[in-house]
């Protein structure tokens, strides 16, 4: 493991892994808040930055896990997550009993209860912690946090949480914080959708972005979806945000997980065809407000 030339600080160690668009954040603000942060990423380039603000950089997730108690996990799916805890470097090898895996990724509910009880029985609590707030929150450190599993090892997770996020809900059993996030996230998708719908109107209205930006915010048409699509917008900066992939990911789990129940989800299943047709046409690293683009290049809707 390459240490830092850091003095040790007297204050927790904290693992975080996937350092991408949400992990960097948590990872920086956890550092500034004076804990030791390890941080492993598959890509090692990611961890740099971090590495030089004082962070320590390890070579697999066994390694971190060997000088950690509490894990952060911030990744893509189900697939990323199954595969850096049990992989073959994963884990579930370095972790001693007592220790926390918190993971803020958004995956379905099967996996993370299927995993809490696995992890179990070698006395590791796996919480599933999926957040909401987006890039601005999470370099705010004001991302809601929605936590389901042991509640003891929640309880002792506080502290960590609290640095990277500021309402932390605890919602019972596992699964169910990522139940609760699949809920937020059907409104989310939509929402991205009619968002994108009434912007090409208001372009062809000859409305400006600036103007939306100052009136919206302060009538009912408002929403932080809508705040970050417009500060996306107007300020032309459409990669390293809300990515469309995760959106598309995250609609699949949700009409996975609905069809699951017997439900049916028309407005959700209208908003995932728009987003898996961004990312059949490359756009999927473009933050989700780039739908708006996707709209005006089919022109007729997706069927
Ligand atoms: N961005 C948001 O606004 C937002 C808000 C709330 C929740 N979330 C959720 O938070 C999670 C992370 O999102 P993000 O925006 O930070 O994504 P991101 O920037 O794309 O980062 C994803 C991370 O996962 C790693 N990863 C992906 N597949 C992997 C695999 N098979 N094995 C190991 N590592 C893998 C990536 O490593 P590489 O660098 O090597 O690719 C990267 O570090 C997602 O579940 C997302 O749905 C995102």
């Amino acid at each position: 493991m390459k240490d830092s030339s850091r003095p040790e600080a007297a204050v927790s160690r904290v693992g975080v892994i996937g350092i991408g668009v949400m992990g960097s954040r948590m990872a920086g603000n956890l550092l500034r808040a004076g804990h030791t942060v390890v941080v492993y990423n598959r890509s090692p380039k990611s961890v740099e930055k971090l590495v030089s603000e004082g962070a320590i950089d390890a070579r697999s997730p066994e390694e971190l896990a060997r000088t950690c108690r509490i894990v952060i996990l911030a990744l893509t799916d189900s697939k990323a997550v199954e595969s850096i805890v049990m992989g073959e470097k994963g884990l579930v090898h370095g972790l001693s009993p007592g220790s926390i895996i918190l993971d803020t990724s958004t995956i379905d509910p099967g996996t993370a209860v299927r995993l809490a009880g696995t992890l179990r029985e070698q006395g590791i609590s796996f919480l599933d912690a999926p957040v909401s707030g987006g890039p601005e929150g999470a370099a705010a450190g004001t991302l809601t946090i929605m936590v389901g599993g042991d509640r003891d090892a929640f309880d002792r997770s506080q502290e960590v949480l609290s640095k990277v996020g500021k309402n932390i809900f605890y919602l019972g059993a596992s699964g169910s914080g990522q139940r609760v996030k699949l809920f937020n996230q059907a409104l989310v998708g939509v929402e991205y959708l009619g968002i994108a719908e009434a912007f090409l109107w208001a372009k062809k209205m000859g409305l400006k972005i600036e103007d939306l930006e100052k009136i919206i915010p302060i009538s009912w048409g408002d929403s932080p979806v809508f705040r970050h699509f417009a500060s996306v917008v107007s300020s032309g900066e459409l990669k390293g945000g809300s990515s469309i992939k995760n959106l598309n990911k995250d609609l699949g789990i949700i009409l996975q997980t609905a069809k699951q129940d017997g439900v049916q989800l028309s407005m959700a299943e209208l908003a995932r065809r728009y987003a898996s047709r961004a990312v059949e046409l490359g756009y999927e690293d473009l933050d989700a407000s780039t739908l708006y683009r996707l709209l005006d290049k089919v022109r007729t809707p997706v069927s």
